[in-house]
């Protein structure tokens, strides 16, 4: 995709698709205000007869409009101007680029990066105006026979600004949103892929294919016979029942010379049957998505990577497939993890965390200055917070409020929940060092407490994205989250941000 900034008339400029808007009450935004002024008052008559509406979401189509030289006008709803926030704004550019989807608009300026919105800079108009056109015109066809539908040639994008320096601040965060939209888009890929593509070697492959044509980033494969030397018998107790060879992906992105690095720890169950405490059949195939942590970190990474960001980045993917089987582990059984410490596996369709416990003792080598793991880790963190907000988990208050305001400055939130002590009770084992699950109370944070076993003296957090990974229903697949907040996170960390 190409940028460009201009601080020229709306009505002035020739291109494809103009997107200006209208607030409640018939309030016109600033590039609106032009439209109006060139057509001698059609926007404000179009307003008066109700064709155009201000609510949120609402998008209207005109075409070769008098005086104005773009081609097209999609004039949004932009609801109370009061409460205009970066919400009301992805969404009202989200409208405007749904509805030239099927049109051959080759590109479009956004006026609405001149507008006050409440809670974002310039920086962030112009980056989610990128974001939110990469994520409107995603799609996946790789698995479809025959005539793909063509998609909108979509190849340049326009952001109004008002002065030399936002100018240079909305091109930067062009530059930035790009690459986000790109890790974006290599996650949802993985996650919408098939589990019998979407293999652990598959995932494997992805890595390498990343790290080839990049002087910074290199990859390596940890097989079994590896892990059973390194001790990972809780990771390897997972991958048991499966033919499918399990794999741990190392990826290292050096850009910050002596650094410690930032380490992100994905899951990677490319298929989650429950293994012997088999799921139930309704919904089962959205079992795929069980490796969007992976996806999402390895997102990342292409995102940091094609940024060439000055950080040190190492990212630490186990990836297995966890299904039923003779050999399989069963209820009951004891595993020593890399760490030493044993567990009880009482639920073998807990096996997120036993595969993450030995990824994250093995990320111990590489002295991360901050660790962070990314899980689809429980049904329980999708009935807390929904679909919204990704869970948080950490005994670190500073990292905590860190990544709260990442998600929130990215627009892909995550909130925090407790890990106090009386939760990692409730892991009691009468057999083993704990067991794998603690009950139905509490669910993500006892999960979250599991982790905590393994990373005690490290600074780190737990993102546990089974709410917000994916969606399901019409619009079954995956989102590309938490590819925004870890980006941001990082981006943060290595002062790239105005
Ligand atoms: N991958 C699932 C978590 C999950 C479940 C994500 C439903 C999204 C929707 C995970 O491996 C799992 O099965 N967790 C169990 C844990 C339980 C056995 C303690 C769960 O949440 O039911
Ligand atoms: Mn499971
Ligand atoms: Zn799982």
């Amino acid at each position: 995709m190409d940028y460009f900034t201009t601080t020229s008339n709306a009505a002035k400029r020739a291109t494809d698709c103009l997107i200006v808007g209208v607030y409640d009450r018939g309030k016109l935004s600033a590039g609106a205000t032009e439209i109006d002024a060139a057509s001698s008052g059609a926007l404000r008559r179009l307003v008066k007869s109700g064709d155009v509406s201000s609510k949120p979401g609402r998008c209207v189509l005109l075409t070769h409009l008098n005086g104005v030289k773009a081609a097209r006008v999609a004039v949004v709803g932009l609801g109370k101007a009061s409460e205009f926030d970066t919400r009301g704004f992805c969404r009202a550019v989200a409208a405007a680029i749904s509805s030239v989807a099927d049109s051959k608009c080759k590109d479009v300026l956004n006026t609405l990066t001149l507008e006050k919105v409440s809670n974002a800079s310039t920086y962030y108009l112009a980056r989610h105006t990128v974001q939110t056109i990469g994520d409107v015109m995603y799609r996946f066809t790789q698995m479809k026979s025959g005539r793909k539908n063509s998609l909108m040639p979509l190849r340049k994008i326009g952001l109004s600004v008002a002065s030399r320096g936002d100018a240079a601040k909305a091109m930067l965060a062009a530059e930035h949103g790009d690459a986000i939209v790109a890790g974006m888009s290599l996650a949802k890929d993985l996650g919408n892929l098939p589990p019998n593509v979407c293999t652990p070697s598959y995932l494997a492959r992805t890595a390498q294919k990343l790290a080839k044509g990049n002087g910074k980033l290199t990859t390596r494969i940890i097989n079994e016979p590896e892990m059973k030397r390194l001790g990972m018998h809780s990771l390897l107790s997972v991958t048991a029942g499966t033919s499918e060879p399990a794999k741990l992906i190392l990826m290292q992105y050096k850009g910050g010379g002596k650094s410690k690095p930032i380490v992100l720890v994905g899951k990677g169950v490319t298929f989650d049957s429950g293994g012997i405490s088999l799921k139930p059949g309704p919904a089962m195939d959205e079992m795929k998505f069980d490796m969007c942590g992976a996806a999402g970190v390895i997102g990342t990474m292409a995102t940091v990577a094609a940024l060439k960001l000055p950080v040190n980045l190492n990212v630490v993917v186990p990836a297995v497939e966890n299904l039923p089987g003779s050999n399989a582990t069963v209820p009951g059984d004891i595993v020593k993890s890399m760490s030493g410490q044993t567990i009880e596996i009482l639920n073998t369709d807990a096996e997120g965390r036993l595969i993450l416990c030995d990824a994250l003792t093995y990320s111990r080598r590489f002295k991360p200055d901050t660790i962070i793991d990314v899980a689809t880790l429980t049904g329980a963190c999708v009935i807390a917070l929904g679909n919204h907000h990704t869970g948080l988990m950490s005994y670190d208050d500073a990292l905590a409020d860190e990544i709260v305001k990442a998600g929130v400055d990215a627009s892909d939130r995550a909130w925090r929940l407790p890990l106090t002590e009386e939760y990692a009770e409730q892991l009691k084992s009468n057999f083993a060092d704990f067991a794998n699950v603690g009950g139905r109370d509490g669910g993500a944070i006892t999960a979250g407490c599991f982790l905590g076993k393994f990373t005690d003296d490290l600074k780190w957090a737990h993102l546990d994205i089974a709410g917000t990974a994916w969606k399901s229903g019409q619009k079954k697949g995956a989102t590309g989250r938490p590819v925004p907040l870890l980006s941001e996170f990082v981006l943060s960390r290595c002062n790239a941000l105005p």
